[in-house]
């Protein structure tokens, strides 16, 4: 049976014949109207998370549309600069960066550094001095704050690894006062993803501004506070993260201030804009389940079996008799799972189904187990599609190993 569901106005029959299954299809409007809607309500500058979706057409859109950019590896960093960022746009964060990634940074001159570790500075000031450069810095601060979210995506507690521990704090400034070739900018944080609660955000905000003052307070002047992303997108759609309330919290607390406040979000501006496009192998049952298997598993999409988050599903179909499924991928594990019982119209092989908000931590998540290769990725624009990323071919993974002569 021919679908008749269209993706603004191309059919998916037709997408799926050019690009095959499974198929990351991407809403230009939905990135931009996320974009544009976070801009106009929060009026703060906005640096986007790459690591929630790295493709370059999706990093160059956001930049087109004035946004900086947050990177989190050297990797992303060389990603950014290839979608033709402004180096001035660009924060460089992250947990374990190498000399090499850290000589990148410092020779494209961006915007700014934010160190995790005291002893990254050292590193920083001597790779500084051996190009004849200097860099600005932020310091990432572990504020000790519950997120109050999936202790995998939490980052702010004193044992998570991420940033400047607040006992180390005094050894930080010293440490950046006695290094020539770093310039300090200001302080940053990020607690971590899938946050709703805005007395976290009201938590975290007092926070901030003690520690902005303590480092006034030893002589650094913050010029910039950069407060992070995180905010919340419900997967099931029973809540919202509301950006009036939220905004309504920043202005109640930074509305008199002489420096930057900024913000680094990814999943609130990709989130809502993707769809996964995959196609039903098998259809079979246990004594109590009827499982589809689709031709996407947890190596396209692998939040529901890492985070336990599920996305909604649906069928292009529309047929009256209805069934309950639990909808599985290919891959040899039973954690390959994307929903468990839900009703779906009747299903057969080589139907489609289409699963839902996978815009953030989807295909940048995605790998090669079960040497699966990497699915397309298109853009629809004015009921256009681009391909964005082309699909991986298998003999690109098997060329990669070699076999010595042993
Ligand atoms: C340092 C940093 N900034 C920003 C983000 C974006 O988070 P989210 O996609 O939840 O907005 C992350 C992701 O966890 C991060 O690690």
């Amino acid at each position: 049976m021919k679908n008749k569901l269209q993706i603004e106005k191309i059919n998916i029959d037709k997408l799926i014949k050019k690009y095959q299954t499974p198929l990351y299809v991407y809403s230009y409007n939905k990135l931009k109207n996320n974009y544009k809607k976070l801009t106009n309500i929060l009026k703060k500058n906005i640096y986007y998370s790459v690591k929630a979706n790295s493709n370059q057409a999706i990093i160059s859109l956001f930049s087109k549309l004035g946004s900086g950019i947050d990177v989190v590896s050297g990797e992303e960093l060389q990603r950014a600069l290839k979608a033709k960022v402004n180096p001035n746009k660009i924060i460089f964060e992250g947990v374990g960066k190498s000399k090499d990634d850290l000589r990148l940074a410092i020779k494209k001159d961006i915007r700014q550094i934010n160190i995790e570790s005291v002893d990254e500075i050292k590193i920083i000031n001597q790779l500084a001095k051996s190009l004849k450069r200097k860099i600005n810095i932020g310091i990432r601060i572990n504020p000790n704050i519950d997120g109050k979210t999936n202790k995998k995506i939490s980052t702010g507690l004193d044992h998570n690894k991420f940033g400047i521990n607040l006992k180390d704090l005094k050894k930080t400034i010293d440490k950046i006062k006695s290094s020539s070739n770093i310039n300090f900018v200001g302080i940053s944080c990020h607690i971590g993803s899938q946050i709703f609660s805005l007395s976290v955000y009201k938590r975290l905000f007092l926070k901030m501004i003690e520690l902005e003052k303590f480092f006034t307070k030893n002589g650094l002047v913050v010029k910039h506070l950069d407060l992070g992303g995180g905010m919340g997108y419900d997967y099931a759609k029973k809540m919202k993260f509301d950006l009036y309330k939220f905004s309504r919290l920043i202005n109640k607390y930074f509305s008199n201030v002489d420096y930057e406040i900024s913000f680094e979000p990814g999943r609130f501006l990709t989130a809502n804009s993707g769809l996964l496009i995959t196609k039903i192998l098998m259809i079979k049952s246990s004594r109590k389940i009827n499982f589809i298997v689709v031709d996407a598993g947890m190596n396209t999409l692998i939040r529901p079996a890492l985070y336990n988050e599920m996305h909604n599903i649906f069928s292009p179909k529309k047929n009256k008799g209805k069934k309950k499924y639990s909808i599985v991928g290919p891959i040899c594990e039973t954690s390959d799972t994307f929903a468990k019982e839900i009703v779906l119209p009747k299903q057969s092989i080589d139907d489609i189904l289409i699963i839902e908000d996978v815009g953030a931590y989807g295909s940048s998540m995605s790998s090669n187990y079960n040497s699966k290769v990497l699915p397309a990725e298109i853009l629809i624009k004015d009921n256009k599609d681009y391909l964005i990323r082309k699909r991986q071919d298998i003999n690109e993974l098997i060329k990669r190993d070699k076999i010595p002569k042993l």
